[in-house]
């Protein structure tokens, strides 16, 4: 394993921002093999080293699982010629080390972004074997009523003739003939959402995803922010997956 600086490895690992560890290590929070370690730039080996923070353990994750709030305009994907993308969003050391996203928003659609460079729990997480459930939030322009909720919970069949797995359609408020809904589905079907509400006569106006598998995107984040997964995060994402 390649020597990584010490508040590297912890803002890799979601235990704190690089200037927390610097904080941290000024006032002796941090520990190397036993001993206080007053220099975050100092490089060690995460798998050899025993590293503490505030008298805690980090034991090192081989990958990176982050958290981004996409904002609509920006295509999930590694690289675009003349758009950006999701990486453009995240510190380079990310795209050095291979991290991708998790499936696709589409470019308008904003939200919980999952991104990796673990290709084994990306491809658990997106395989239509495991119907992992997303959830959308969407304004449509037109108004929806109990029929199109029976129709979502029945299957769907979108204008192109293909069939959907039952879905949720919950329907928060409707006024001045747009509704306010929230969508829940267990496939990824290209433009699903969009094209399910434009079935039933009410395309989408905006589209967010706020939920995927047992992950909620963090209202903390702003769009356009992002924050490593926690390890209890990971650990309900790898739960069932494998
Ligand atoms: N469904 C869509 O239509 N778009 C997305 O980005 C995600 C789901």
């Amino acid at each position: 394993m390649p020597l990584q600086r010490i508040d590297k490895i912890l803002s890799n690992m979601g235990v704190c921002s690089r200037r927390e560890a610097a904080a941290e290590a000024r006032s002796g929070g941090i520990t190397v093999d036993g001993e206080t370690c007053r220099d975050v730039s100092r490089k060690i080996d995460p798998e050899q080293s025993r590293l503490t923070f505030r008298g805690r353990p980090v034991g090192y994750q081989a990958h990176v699982y982050l958290m981004l709030h996409k904002p609509p305009g920006v295509l999930s994907a590694t690289e675009d010629r003349s758009q950006q993308t999701v990486l453009d969003l995240l510190p380079e050391e990310y795209r050095a080390r291979g991290v991708f996203p998790v499936g696709r928003l589409d470019k308008d659609t904003s939200g919980l972004l999952l991104l990796t460079d673990d290709g084994a729990l990306s491809h658990a997480l997106t395989s239509p074997r495991h119907q992992v459930q997303k959830v959308y939030e969407a304004e449509t322009d037109g108004a929806l009523g109990q029929a199109d909720i029976d129709a979502f919970a029945a299957g769907l069949t979108l204008r192109d003739g293909t069939v959907c797995r039952p879905a949720g359609l919950e329907i928060r408020a409707v006024r001045g003939g747009r509704s306010q809904v929230t969508v829940t589905v267990c496939e990824g079907k290209y433009h699903q959402v969009r094209r399910m509400l434009a079935a039933r006569g009410a395309p989408v106006v905006t589209l967010r995803r706020v939920a995927e598998g047992p992950l909620a995107l963090d209202p903390a984040l702003a769009p356009g922010q992002w924050r490593p997964l926690r390890q209890d995060e990971i650990d309900l994402l790898r739960a069932g997956r494998n």
